[in-house]
């Protein structure tokens, strides 16, 4: 976990938030700024990290940053309106003020993925953390070889940052990229449709150089990982991202733990985010 900006790790340091843009009936992005001018500055997390956002008088939800480090003085998270916190929150308007704690967990490994393709696959709410992952190899473009985007989600209503990405079509070619948009329960859907899987021996990627990042719900992950396999993608570099609920965030209170006596993970400060070999030695984890 990355502690450069904090003495304290339950911290709450108050951000205010700048602009709100609706995604889709359900989520909403809201960009934030630290009000602490040199933490605005100088605040960095890695892709696939979290925080915890609080509102006062409400409580505490865990959110993936969606945004990228890359990109300074803000940062972005992408809600969906599921309860008590998340449904304050999206009340928000600009101006109004919360409380972040993180960032916290592990995130991705960018570097051990340097000069390998990227095959990126999101479904739903997966999008969000994929989307950082997504910004930051582009912000660092001369690190990675083809990188190749699968945006999946039962109806087109539901593709996150789906006007994002088609406005980025453009430069596909100039800078090796693919974006695919796909859904899964709308036939009269006119662009691609079907599940990830039926995509991935399309995409130009190398399987043999590609690491693979998947994050959606976790039924998706066992036939992503078999179908890769299968297409002679190496176990070596297989990464998801898996949610359970937190509260301390930190590896304090065992809210999150998964496994066994003998092999325990803390979703929190083991994750969120796993390999492929993780997920086979660790009973119970999916
Ligand atoms: C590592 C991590 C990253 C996350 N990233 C995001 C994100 O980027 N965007 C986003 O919108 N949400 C994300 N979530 C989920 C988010 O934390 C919960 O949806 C949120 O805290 C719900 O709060 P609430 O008070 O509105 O809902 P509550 O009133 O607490 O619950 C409403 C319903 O949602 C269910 N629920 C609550 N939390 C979770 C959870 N963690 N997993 C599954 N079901 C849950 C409850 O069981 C209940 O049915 C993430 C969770 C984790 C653990
Ligand atoms: S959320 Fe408290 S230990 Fe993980």
């Amino acid at each position: 976990m990355k502690t450069d900006n904090y003495t304290d790790l339950y911290k709450l340091n108050k951000a205010h938030v700048v602009r709100v843009f609706d995604l889709t009936d359900k989520e909403k992005l809201f960009v934030f700024r630290f009000d602490d001018k040199d933490l605005a500055s100088t605040w960095t997390y890695k892709p696939g990290q979290f925080v915890q956002i609080a509102v006062p008088g409400v409580g505490e939800s865990t959110i993936s940053i969606t945004s990228s480090a890359t990109r300074k003085g803000f940062f972005e998270l992408c809600i969906r309106k599921v309860g008590r916190v998340t449904s304050v929150i999206h009340k928000l308007r600009p101006g109004d003020v919360v409380g972040i704690r993180g960032p916290y967990g592990n995130g991705f490994p960018m570097e051990a993925m340097e000069g390998k393709d990227l095959l990126l696959i999101a479904s739903g709410l997966g999008m969000a953390p994929l989307r950082g992952v997504f910004l930051y190899a582009l912000d660092n473009r001369w690190l990675y070889g083809r990188i190749a985007l699968i945006n999946t989600a039962r109806y087109s209503s539901e593709l996150l940052f789906r006007e994002e990405l088609d406005a980025m079509l453009d430069m596909t070619t100039a800078e090796n990229l693919l974006i695919m948009q796909t859904v899964t329960r709308e036939p009269e859907y006119p662009g691609l449709k079907g599940r990830a899987t039926e995509y991935i021996d399309q995409t130009g990627v190398d399987p043999k150089n590609c690491a693979v990042i998947v994050c959606g719900p976790p039924r998706m992950y066992m036939d992503v990982f078999r179908k890769v396999l299968q297409l002679g993608f190496s176990p070596d570099h297989l990464y998801m991202t898996l949610e359970r609920r937190m509260k301390c965030g930190v590896g304090k209170c065992g809210h999150c733990v998964a496994g066994t006596a003998t092999n325990m993970v803390y979703m929190c400060k083991d994750g969120p985010v796993f390999t492929y070999y993780d997920i086979m030695s660790t009973p119970g984890l999916i």
